[in-house]
């Protein structure tokens, strides 16, 4: 039974306070909604910079720290960059690996990808690893191949015991932060394709352990079309999560 995960990605928004309150607003609106309840997890992925103090909020709390990237060493001569082995010092449980504004605008690569994941993997880290096809190759009719491709390039390198820990999020790229979004259906086509190759590539456990999410324009008024999919186990929200009240509601909803 795989349990369904809310995970917001505030991306580049937000300074200390800001960060902070909305932290505390989504852990007050969940102790408020959800209290005790355990049918949904819930993790915030603030940018680097506020790791540390809305880390502090969410101590002692179930909803989990997240971080949106990590660079595959653990320290050494790489200036800009965090390692696995820091965030994990700040309480991270999740991280995002191959965001597609990772891939589209610093050029991240499927085998950079592979590295980090392998590094998430290495320091205990739960990586949310992310696909999806950009407007281009759907149009063309090679979505699913492409992302088949990324994500057999992420995790060639990966045990089934490893692969077992991912939650992969399926995300078109024509949907994040566009406002428009993958039908319900297309989204859980999708993510059958993602399990499919799981499957292929490891066993029928791997497949039926790893969570699938569904991100691109999320927002409280169609993730119910989201986590109605059989396939789907949840969401990867961007814009949405920077708003405590509706971030809430979505995962309410997720239970
Ligand atoms: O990581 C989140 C995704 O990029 C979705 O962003 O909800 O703003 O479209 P969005």
């Amino acid at each position: 039974m795989r349990r369904p995960l809310m995970a917001g990605n505030w991306k580049m928004h937000l300074t200390l306070d800001a960060a902070q309150a909305l932290a505390r607003g989504v852990v007050e609106g969940l102790e408020r909604a959800l209290p005790g309840d355990d049918g949904v997890e819930v993790a915030l992925c603030p940018p680097f910079t506020a790791l540390e103090r809305v880390g502090r909020v969410l101590e002692g709390t179930p909803v989990a720290l997240g971080a949106q990237d990590l660079f595959w060493e653990d320290q050494g001569a790489y200036t800009g960059e965090v390692s696995g082995l820091q965030l994990v010092d700040l309480g991270c449980r999740y991280v995002i690996v191959g965001h597609s504004e990772r891939r589209h605008v610093f050029g991240e690569s499927n085998q950079a990808v592979q590295r980090k994941l392998g590094a998430a993997l290495r320091h205990g880290l739960a990586p949310i690893l992310c696909v999806g096809e950009r407007i281009e190759e759907r149009r063309a009719g090679r979505a699913d191949s492409w992302v088949q491709d990324q994500l057999r390039t992420a995790v060639a390198e990966l045990k089934p015991g490893e692969a077992r820990r991912l939650t992969i999020a399926y995300e078109p790229v024509w949907a994040i932060g566009t406002g428009e979004h993958a039908s319900g259906e297309e989204a859980n086509r999708m993510a059958g394709v993602i399990r499919s190759l799981l499957e292929e590539l490891f066993d029928a456990q791997v497949a039926a352990a790893v969570r699938i999410l569904y991100g691109g324009s999320v927002k409280p008024a169609n993730v119910g079309e989201f986590l109605a999919q059989p396939q789907v186990d949840g969401a990867l929200v961007g814009g949405a999560s920077l708003e405590a009240e509706g971030f809430v509601a979505m995962a309410v909803e997720a239970r």
